[in-house]
């Protein structure tokens, strides 16, 4: 199946804009931004919900180790998540597992307490949408172990359904047998009314015809597969499963849209992240010179920067991306991956340059095929 744009306009949202179409108006319900940006009312089916083109992660929303992440960027990210909404964004990914030590779970603590404290239109707060994804911990071996992590994740958020709950990985590659009460999981939280749609996140190709086919025998449709998606992450797994995605209405989420942060051509050899994404990306980046050249060539051109080329790629092969966001700046950038199009050419010149490009990124090691 694919997929297109449902196009709803309500008048009362478009006359939010100025004749001029760059500038909002003072009684627009989005603030913060000038356009461009996508049309508000232009959302994105994944299965019953209807999302922004574009979510934001949340992966570093608490982890310290890799991210840097500190109490203290605390009202920083709640100013960028109310940047995020006000702009139309209802999309937000979070996992049960984020949040390092101590703060563990500090991700979805975080959205539940922005959400609560979300100041503008109630209407665009019951929008929201969390997707959030439950670990395939060896300890969660039944079904109702799942359900109870499903419950955990809403006590952290305080709220009453999430979006979509997402399975994090596929347990296939080594324990197989734990694999079906994992899916029973699913469809026992879907059932209950805890979930509006499940998911599911780093299955290849096969083990995502089987999910979806188990769910669908139990009446419950597959609505999303989260993968690493990405100009440094374009394999022929990739695209299997878009192709997989495509035909079975399932809507793929593309995960780590700018490479951890090296598809926003600020990283170098010589300034690199610290922590272990440094190492990561010193052994990456010498090999991106053909994709960061396009990428920089591109952005040039088209009056973009290079992480909106980036995301805005993800947006053209049809999936969903949600980038890691930490500041306002980010937010506000990566907001300008929305409301125009990369041509064909431009996608051509990119993919090609990715494939002239060494550097790749490395899979998920929980990522099955
Ligand atoms: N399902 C899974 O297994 C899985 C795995 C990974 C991620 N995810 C989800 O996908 C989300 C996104 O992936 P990701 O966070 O791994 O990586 P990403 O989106 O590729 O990169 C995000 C990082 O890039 C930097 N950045 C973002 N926008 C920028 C901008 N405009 N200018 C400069 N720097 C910018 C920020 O880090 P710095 O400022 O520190 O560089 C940010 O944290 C995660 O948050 C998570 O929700 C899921």
């Amino acid at each position: 199946m694919v997929f297109t744009m449902a196009t709803v306009t309500p008048t009362s949202q478009i006359s939010c804009f100025s004749a001029s179409n760059d500038t909002l108006l003072s009684s627009s319900p989005f603030k913060s931004l000038k356009l461009p940006l996508f049309w508000p009312w232009q959302k994105v089916k994944v299965g019953p919900l209807s999302v922004s083109p574009m979510g934001f992660g949340t992966w570093a929303w608490g982890n310290q180790l890799l991210w840097g992440y500190q109490e203290g960027m605390d009202s920083e990210l709640q100013q960028t998540f109310n940047l995020a909404v006000e702009n139309g964004i209802n999309l937000f990914d979070t996992a049960d597992s984020y949040g390092t030590g101590r703060l563990n779970g500090q991700s979805e603590k975080l959205l539940g307490k922005f959400i609560r404290e979300f100041q503008g239109e109630e209407k665009v707060r019951d929008n929201i949408v969390i997707a959030t994804k439950f670990a395939a911990y060896p300890w969660r071996l039944t079904p109702g172990q799942l359900v109870n992590a499903c419950k955990s994740s809403l006590e952290r958020m305080q709220i009453e359904q999430i979006g979509i709950g997402q399975l994090h990985w596929s347990t296939a590659n080594y324990a197989p047998p734990q694999e079906l009460a994992l899916w029973d999981g699913l469809v026992a939280m879907y059932e209950k009314g805890l979930v509006q749609a499940v998911g599911v996140s780093n299955y290849g190709p096969k083990q995502l015809l089987k999910v979806h086919d188990y769910l669908k025998a139990r009446g419950v449709p597959l609505c999303s597969a989260q993968v690493q998606f990405s100009l440094l992450s374009i394999g022929e797994d990739q695209m299997e499963i878009k192709n997989i995605c495509d035909s079975l209405g399932i809507r793929l989420i593309s995960y780590s849209p700018l490479g951890l942060g090296m598809l926003t051509g600020k990283y170098t050899p010589s300034n690199l992240p610290r922590g272990p994404r440094g190492l990561l990306f010193s052994q990456i980046i010498p090999g991106l010179e053909p994709l960061l050249n396009s990428l920089r060539e591109i952005a040039q051109r088209r009056q973009k920067t290079v992480p909106q080329v980036a995301i805005n790629w993800c947006i053209c092969k049809g999936t969903i991306p949600i980038p890691g966001v930490k500041s306002v700046k980010q937010a506000q950038e990566n907001l300008g991956a929305l409301g125009w199009r990369l041509t064909s050419d431009e996608l051509l010149q990119l993919e090609d340059s990715a494939r002239k490009s060494p550097g790749k990124m490395i899979q998920n090691i929980f990522q099955t095929r």
